[in-house]
């Protein structure tokens, strides 16, 4: 395959702006530059990096999920309904997983994709990929709250967490934003500073949103536009990516 083709292919960029970055040098096929949008490179075998980041295999699944709540996040079948049961049947023979977990009764966008590669670079602590939540409390949280997410707080077992945000949107609901993902890290989180997580979803998983048009327990192919969210920069939000536009259906661990 071609390199301007599978760069295009793999990031969703179109291939008029993936011939000008070969060209100048940002794309690195198995560890050296190539400046020549016309190299065969073949999938599987030659790792191909943009910008420094790798990019996944084109001919990957990439899913955005809208997980509901009552539905476990793993691949392994058991007496719970689990989130590969609302994969569609045709789905269902490839090797999905879901990168990073949701809790049972937790709500919102879970990825699914038959990329390893990419799966793990959006879930390695290092990578800093950063998550938003929302979340309704049964009381209002105590007032150094925001601090202690800014400082980095220690939970009740005496893990230290890394710095996080938190954002006040009513008494009795936050956003919280995560670059780790500790098991049930967020209500733990909200514990430590006085309140009870009565409901969590998560919005957006670096610079890509939940589809708001996409209902609970459905499941779609990312855009290309997504992709490219994801597949370059992940974790760097765009200014303009930290909202949801109107009209978008854009925007190894527990996931936070
Ligand atoms: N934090 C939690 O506590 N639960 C989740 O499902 C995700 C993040």
């Amino acid at each position: 395959m071609r390199l301007d083709r599978y760069v295009s292919q793999s990031t969703g960029m179109p291939r008029s702006h993936a011939t000008p970055l070969i060209r100048g040098g940002q794309v690195t096929v198995a560890g050296a530059v190539v400046r020549d949008p016309a190299e065969q490179v073949v999938p599987g075998r030659d790792a191909v990096t943009v910008r420094g980041v790798a990019v996944r295999e084109p001919g990957h699944l990439l899913l955005m999920m809208h997980k509901p709540v009552g539905v476990i996040t793993t691949t392994e079948q058991g007496r719970q309904p689990t989130v590969m049961e609302l994969v569609p049947a045709d789905l269902r023979h490839r090797d999905l997983a879901p990168i990073g977990r949701l809790d049972k009764d937790t709500t919102g966008l879970l990825l699914l994709t038959t990329d390893g590669g990419l799966n793990h670079a959006l879930t390695h602590p290092r990578r800093h990929v950063e998550k938003a939540y929302l979340a309704e409390l049964d009381c209002e949280l105590q007032p150094d709250a925001e601090a202690r997410f800014l400082a980095g707080l220690t939970l009740e077992d005496g893990t230290l967490c890394k710095p996080a945000g938190l954002e006040r949107l009513g008494p009795l609901q936050v956003r919280v934003l995560l670059r780790e993902g500790r098991f049930h890290q967020v209500k733990r989180m909200i514990t430590a500073c006085g309140s009870t997580v009565v409901s969590l979803h998560r919005e957006r998983i670096g610079a890509l949103w939940l589809d708001p048009a996409l209902p609970p327990g459905e499941v779609r192919m990312l855009r290309p536009d997504e992709v490219q969210l994801l597949g370059i920069g992940a974790g760097q939000a765009p200014a303009d990516a930290l909202q949801p536009a109107a009209s978008q259906s854009e925007t190894p661990e527990n996931d936070g």
